[in-house]
C-alpha cells in the first residue's frame, strides 16, 4: 500500500476539528467534511485560532501555520471526499456511521484505509456488511486531539495487519503514542475510566459530595481534570453513550449502570462545553 498523503476527516465537531488540525500540521493534505455548514465554520475558526496560539507560543513558524491552514479543505460536499486515509468522527450512531462508510467506499475504492474514531461502538460491528472489511479498523484519538498523546489503534477481526501498521505509522507521524488493541467493549481507556465517571456521579446523586467538591478532590489527588469537568469537555451525550454501550456489551453489570443524573442532563440538551451548559455553566 502506498504511503498516506491525504486524510479525510468526517465530522467537524469536538474531535473532527482537532484531528483535522493535527493532520494538516503533520503535513497531510486534509479534507474536513460535515453535513452541517455551521459546524464547519466553527471548526475553521477554531483551527485558525489554535494555529495562531501555536505560532505565538513558538510551537510552529508563521509559514508552517499558514501552510497547515492552507492544507485543509472545509466542505459539505461528499463528492469531494476522496483520500488515502479516512478518519470518521461523526455522531456516535452505528447506522449513521455505516451509511457514511458505504457512501465513501463507493467514492474511494479498495485502496483507501477506513478508520473510525468511535469511542465505544464495536469495530467488528461497524465492519459488518462493509465492502472492504480488511481495509477497516479503529483509530481512537483522545480529547483534545491535538494535545493528548495517546491513540488506540483497534484491530477488528477482519482488519489486515498492513492497515494496522499504516494507522500506527500515521499516528507516529502525528507525534502520538499509538497503542494496538483488540476490539473489546470500551477498548482500553474508556473501559478503565468508566468508574472514574460513574462512581463520581453515584456519589453526587447520593449527596455524599457536590460536583465542585468531587472535581476539586480528584484534581488535588493529581488528576489533570476532575470527572465532571472532563465529562463537560468530552460532551455528556458522548460520555453517556459510551457508558450505555460498555454496560450493554458486558451484560449490564450493576457496577457499570449508567447514571440517571447524566441521562437527565442529556435529555435536557445540556451536553457540556459545546452547548454552553453541562454540569457547569459556560455562558
Ligand atoms: N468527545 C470526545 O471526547 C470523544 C473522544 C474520542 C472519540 N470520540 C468519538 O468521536 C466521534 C465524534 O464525537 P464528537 O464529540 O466530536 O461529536 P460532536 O457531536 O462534537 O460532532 C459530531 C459532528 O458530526 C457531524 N455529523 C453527524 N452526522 C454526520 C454525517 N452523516 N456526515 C457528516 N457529518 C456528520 C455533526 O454535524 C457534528 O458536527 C464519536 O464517534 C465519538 O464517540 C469522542
Amino acid at each position: 500500500m502506498a504511503k498516506i498523503q491525504s486524510i479525510l476527516v468526517c465530522g467537524a465537531g469536538t474531535m473532527g476539528a482537532g484531528i483535522a488540525q493535527l493532520s494538516a500540521v503533520s503535513g497531510y493534505k486534509t479534507i474536513l467534511f460535515d453535513l452541517n455548514a455551521d459546524m464547519l465554520t466553527r471548526a475553521e475558526e477554531q483551527i485558525g485560532a489554535q494555529l495562531k496560539k501555536m505560532e505565538e507560543k513558538g510551537i510552529i513558524s508563521v509559514e508552517a501555520s499558514s501552510a497547515a491552514f492552507g492544507n485543509i479543505l472545509f466542505t459539505t460536499d461528499l463528492s469531494l471526499c476522496k483520500a488515502d486515509l479516512i478518519i470518521e468522527a461523526i455522531v456516535e450512531n452505528a447506522a449513521i456511521k455505516k451509511d457514511l462508510f458505504n457512501k465513501l467506499a463507493t467514492l474511494n475504492g479498495r485502496e483507501t484505509v477506513y478508520a473510525s474514531n468511535t469511542s465505544s461502538i464495536s469495530i467488528n460491528s461497524l465492519a459488518e456488511g462493509f465492502i472492504y472489511p480488511s481495509q477497516f479498523a479503529g483509530m481512537h484519538f483522545f480529547n483534545p486531539a491535538p494535545i493528548m498523546k495517546l491513540v488506540e489503534v483497534i484491530q477488528g477481526e477482519q482488519s489486515s495487519s498492513a492497515v494496522i501498521d499504516i494507522l500506527v505509522s500515521v499516528a507516529k507521524e502525528m507525534k502520538k503514542t499509538a497503542v494496538r488493541c483488540n476490539d473489546a467493549p470500551g477498548f482500553i481507556v474508556n473501559r478503565v475510566a468508566r468508574h472514574f465517571y460513574l462512581e463520581a456521579m453515584y456519589m453526587v446523586e447520593k449527596e455524599y459530595l457536590t460536583i465542585a467538591e468531587a472535581d476539586a478532590i480528584m484534581e488535588a489527588a493529581g488528576f489533570k481534570m476532575g470527572p465532571f469537568a472532563l465529562m463537560d469537555l468530552i460532551g455528556l451525550d458522548i460520555n453517556y453513550g459510551v457508558s450505555n454501550i460498555v454496560w450493554e456489551a458486558l451484560q449490564k453489570p450493576k457496577r457499570l449502570t449508567p447514571s440517571t443524573l447524566q441521562k437527565e442532563k442529556v435529555e435536557a440538551g445540556d451536553l457540556g462545553k459545546k452547548t454552553g451548559k453541562g454540569f457547569y455553566n459556560y455562558l
